[in-house]
């Protein structure tokens, strides 16, 4: 398990492709290190992986191969040369149905392919307000995580991600981010005698970043809306994984 923090940007669908290129201009030179992960709108990861940075896809199918219109398959993304992919993402449990029996899938067609899950987690803000957090997190990781090996779990990232926090510019207190963590990596350890990464998700920007970055037990970040601003993705890379 690598020790360095990790910083993964999800872009969703938030670029045009004259912002992409005005980003990537802005970036260059900037972020080549294999512990900063952009995960682009699916359609222009051929310009980040020209450029050499580490690429994440959004999402894949959960099936193999097929007639399956529309969708990437984690065999496609390892081929043309990604090594990370979001799963269970909030918006793609909400807008898209997906289930943790899906999620269950297309982390283990992930790990087949060779490419690094990140795992996202996280309670609603109802299921906060009765006090299920802890609840939600071990009944949905431990479905997503159905038969995945011990040998395979210390190559997935879980990212917490409170769905409250996403896009909100609301975040947990330091002590809640840091009590969920511990609550993740414990549990993991608990079944698979293993440890693993657990970085924080939602909300966070270069006005947080700092406070977010000196929780003790999160290994890194997953940014949404600031990593679609070169300014903003490359302060939290500065205090995140340069310092
Ligand atoms: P946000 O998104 O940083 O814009 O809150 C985080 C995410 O969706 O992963």
């Amino acid at each position: 398990m690598e020790n360095k923090k990790i910083v993964i940007g999800n872009q969703k669908i938030y670029m045009s492709v004259n912002e992409v290129g005005e980003f990537l201009k802005e970036i260059t030179g900037k972020v080549l290190t294999s512990n900063v992960v952009i995960c682009p709108t699916t359609l222009y990861i051929p310009y980040f992986l020209k450029h050499r940075y580490s690429v994440g896809i959004q999402n894949v199918c959960e099936y193999d191969v097929g007639q399956y219109t529309g969708e990437v398959s984690a065999q496609q993304a390892s081929e043309i040369g990604l090594k990370y992919a979001l799963v269970g993402h909030s918006e793609r449990r909400s807008y898209y149905n997906e289930d943790n029996d899906v999620i269950n899938s297309k982390i283990k067609n992930l790990l087949k392919a060779n490419i690094i899950p990140v795992l996202c987690v996280g309670e609603t803000s109802e299921e906060k307000n009765l006090f299920k957090t802890k609840k939600v997190l071990k009944s949905d990781l431990i479905s997503c995580l159905n038969k995945v090996s011990s040998e395979d779990i210390e190559k997935i990232i879980i990212a917490y991600e409170p769905v409250w926090a996403i896009g909100t510019k609301r975040i947990p207190t330091m002590a809640e981010i840091k009590s969920n963590v511990a609550y993740i990596k414990d549990l993991i350890k608990q079944i698979y005698k293993k440890e693993i990464r657990v970085i924080y998700g939602g909300s966070v920007n270069p006005n947080n970043i700092e406070k977010l970055n000196r929780i003790d037990n999160v290994d890194g970040f997953l940014v949404g809306g600031s990593s679609t601003k070169a300014e903003e993705f490359l302060k939290i890379i500065e205090v995140v994984v340069n310092q």
